[in-house]
């Protein structure tokens, strides 16, 4: 049996907060501690309350900083780790010209497991401890992707993406190929450790009918996994689509009439909706997930997380990398926080973080593992140092709110602001200060 008590500043949500002064939303220590014990957060309370249980459990100090749950990202790509920071395109034409090539290498079992080791190396340095994301369309990524969340314990959800045409020679499977290989991850990974399976049809046009009817036949024989495709990112996309599928409704609609819509759906993007599209949303209970530095990166539009709210839907929140732009939530709450405050919404900085753990948590209905401080939950743990960088420090010297605090960690924080990350109680953070190692020997002028 190992235990340990970590001591600091503890921050956890109960609920999302209506407003700055909705204090029952959350509970704040100033001297908090969480005892955990093989993985598994056994008390969260007062220092001096759990020391004096907790006699002969050793210590560690995180004071002054500051203890939440670990960020949780609803949507990333793996085989995009060397696509971040692609110049100049919208949409389409990144897919086509940066993306797909890219992803092809991910054939390859070497690099795919070359690669998962960098994305989980950044994730865990961004205080990320859980994530949703697509592999390529080759089952050898998706291999790569589960042993690598095996090897650490992390709470992952990952599926290999279904495609089946509008790709490159090397980047399809067929609606057979794409079923088996899916069939074949789901019995080897899912529900086993702390790895999830997601259904994963790219999006509409790069799926034919046939391999949609596939992604149904997979979604009703296994109803204990997620489903993840795009939705309404971009106008050009969205014309596209309609002409592949001149049946469907609208855009929406192709997903919905082959079954792929319920409670455990995440529609990444969902920018450009149509009326009857937000109401079937809110009818079946599916998640659109807001995508910042990634819509501002493609210039693909303003996502409407007050009109969507306002309808009683709940929106996940993630980086979307590698269109997005950061692996850091917290970046990705700042990108947030100006996208709504274009459309006339200032999200408090209490919501801001509660939507990058707990909310996060219920949009995949795990809130009962992950996403907070609570007794019995998982000790998937970030502490967060708000004096990380010089120009933070000089604007801390001003602070004297919890609130303001939080406020500059999500408007100025990154990696550097994450001090210590635990993955089932241990300590995980992996970046000394020194320069990241090439993956290649030479980088050509
Ligand atoms: N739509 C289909 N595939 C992708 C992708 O890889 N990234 C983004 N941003 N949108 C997509
Ligand atoms: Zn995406």
């Amino acid at each position: 049996m190992t235990q340990r008590l970590l001591r600091g500043r503890l921050l956890t949500f109960h609920r999302e907060p209506q407003n700055g002064e909705d204090l029952s939303a959350y509970t704040y220590l100033e001297d908090g501690a969480l005892l955990i014990e093989n993985g598994i957060i056994q008390q969260a309370g007062p220092y001096a309350e759990l020391s004096a249980k907790a006699v002969n459990v050793p210590v560690t100090d995180h004071r002054p900083h500051l203890m939440m749950a670990g960020f949780i990202d609803t949507h990333i790509h793996f085989p995009q780790v060397q696509v971040i920071a692609s110049w100049g395109a919208q949409l389409l034409d990144w897919l086509n010209n940066y993306t797909f090539p890219e992803e092809i290498r991910f054939a390859s079992d070497e690099h795919s497991t070359l690669m998962a080791r960098a994305l989980f190396d950044q994730l865990v340095d961004h205080g990320t401890t859980t994530a949703v994301a697509y592999c390529s369309v080759h089952k050898t990524s998706a291999d790569a992707f589960f042993t690598e969340a095996t090897r650490r314990n992390m709470r992952m959800i990952g599926g290999k993406v279904l495609m089946d045409r509008n790709a490159p020679d090397g980047l399809r499977d067929t609606s057979q190929s794409g079923y088996d290989d899916t069939k074949a991850l789901i019995a080897d990974w899912h529900g086993k450790g702390r790895n999830g399976y997601v259904i994963t049809p790219r999006f509409a046009i790069t799926s034919t009918p046939d391999q949609m009817r596939m992604a149904q036949a997979l979604a009703r024989e296994h109803p204990d996994c997620h489903i993840q495709t795009h939705l309404s990112e971009n106008k050009d996309e969205i014309d596209y689509t309609k002409q592949l599928y001149p049946h469907a409704r609208d855009y929406l609609d192709v997903y919905q009439s082959f079954g792929l819509l319920g409670q455990k759906t995440l529609l990444g993007h969902s920018i450009h909706l149509e009326a009857r599209e937000i109401s079937a949303i809110a009818e079946t209970g599916a998640h659109p997930v807001f995508c910042p530095t990634s819509n501002l990166f493609l210039g693909s539009g303003l996502f409407d997380h007050k009109g969507l709210s306002m309808r009683g839907i709940s929106n996940g929140i993630a980086t979307d990398v590698g269109a997005g732009t950061s692996y850091s939530m917290l970046q990705t709450l700042n990108e947030g926080y100006k996208i709504l405050q274009l459309q006339g919404m200032a999200l408090h900085p209490l919501q801001a973080f509660h939507w990058a753990t707990r909310g996060n948590a219920c949009v995949l209905g795990l809130e009962d593992k992950i996403g907070s401080l609570d007794p019995g939950t998982e000790a998937d743990i970030v502490v967060l140092n708000a004096r990380s960088t010089p120009a933070m420090a000089l604007r801390m010297d001003r602070v004297d709110s919890l609130a303001e605090e939080l406020f500059v960690l999500q408007i100025m924080g990154d990696d550097r602001a994450i001090e210590e990350v635990y993955i089932s109680g241990s300590p995980s953070k992996t970046v000394p200060k020194q320069e990241a190692a090439s993956t290649r020997a030479q980088v050509t002028a």
